[in-house]
């Protein structure tokens, strides 16, 4: 496919929040990407968190960490590629045991994945005999494999409801954990992992957001602290957050997230203004045009996973899916 043709097809789409020289910079490798997915018969599964470029012109599938996990279980594809971080990529393999799955990056990571090993989940396991442990998708396979059911931030509290118990072990996300405690009954104990994105975010933000701009919304994600979830208008997954702007149309927004949410959404909302303070996040940023495009030519770096950690891993998730 020739690049000039994608330009009048593809750049309309995110032309609000791609200057045209940086598009420039972009339309050969998005060619050679769709012309890359033909050929191997791949699709791009792509979170919230990519860059407009990404999210809008070469995935397929798109969505929160909850969307990813259900949806990976249907592709067709022989080979799929995750644009996001580490434990996604893990997390379709799991589902996909006999697909290709490809990460541009294999140093895309989370800081909550790294917060957290499988030996320290058994010595929670002895310290708290008989408690579920509800482990946050963003972990690695071998954490989810020591647990007994996993959580995204669009399902944590149905999921900790639904083991019908009077106390959880929530891991490894602090902020997540007692965010869901303060909307369940269900005594919740925590890990001591942070988002170092999220954690960053704070009530002075919301004060001073709110003073410069009257009448702002401010949705945050449950990663942040448990005091900017409270002093937000609204919290929720990243899906969550995306349903809401599309359901309430708030004249003025801020996305208390990483960046490339406002920019993704932004699209479809012209009539709404979205304010930006908002953090990257490093790990995602490290997928790009270009790394997607040499994993698919050179079928790199392929997800692999030990067998036995990816039946009991797989089960965690499955758990969850059927909640
Ligand atoms: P979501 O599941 O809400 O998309 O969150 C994933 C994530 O990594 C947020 O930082
Ligand atoms: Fe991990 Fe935070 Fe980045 Fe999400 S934003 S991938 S939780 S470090």
């Amino acid at each position: 496919m020739n690049a000039p043709f994608l330009t009048s097809a593809l750049y309309d789409r995110v032309r609000h929040v791609i200057p045209k020289a940086a598009w420039l910079t972009f339309e050969d490798d998005i060619a050679a990407i769709l012309e890359l997915k033909r050929q191997r018969n791949a699709v791009v599964l792509a979170h919230n968190y990519q860059t407009p470029e990404i999210f809008h012109c070469v995935a397929d599938i798109v969505g929160d960490s909850l969307a990813l996990a259900r949806q990976a279980i249907d592709v067709e594809a022989d080979v799929i590629l995750l644009a996001g971080v580490h434990f996604m990529a893990e997390t379709a393999k799991l589902l996909n045991p006999n697909k290709t799955v490809l990460i541009p990056d294999t140093e895309a990571g989370c800081s909550l994945a790294e917060s957290i090993t499988s030996d320290d989940v058994a010595l929670l396991r002895q310290a708290h005999p008989g408690v579920p442990i509800v482990t946050y998708v963003n972990t690695s396979a071998a954490v989810k494999a020591a647990s007994d059911i996993c959580c995204t931030s669009g399902n944590a509290r149905q999921v900790v409801e639904s083991l019908g118990v009077p106390r959880v072990l929530m891991i490894p996300d602090e902020y997540l954990a007692r965010n869901v405690a303060r909307e369940t009954d269900v005594e919740i104990i925590a890990w001591h992992g942070r988002c170092e994105v999220h954690e960053r975010f704070s009530v002075d933000d919301i004060n001073e957001l709110r003073e410069s701009h009257p009448g702002i919304t401010v949705l945050a994600h449950p990663e942040c602290p448990p005091e900017v979830v409270a002093a937000a208008d609204f919290s929720g997954s990243t899906a969550g957050l995306s349903d809401f702007v599309a359901r309430e149309r708030p004249p003025r927004v801020v996305l208390l997230t990483e960046c490339s949410m406002s920019d993704n959404i932004a699209i479809h909302y012209p009539d709404v203004d979205f304010i930006r303070p908002c953090n990257l996040c490093p790990h995602m940023k490290r997928i790009t045009l270009r790394n997607i495009r040499k994993a698919l030519e050179e079928n790199r770096h392929e997800v692999t996973l030990d067998p036995a950690t990816a039946v009991a891993a797989r089960r965690s998730i499955e758990r969850m899916l059927a909640v």
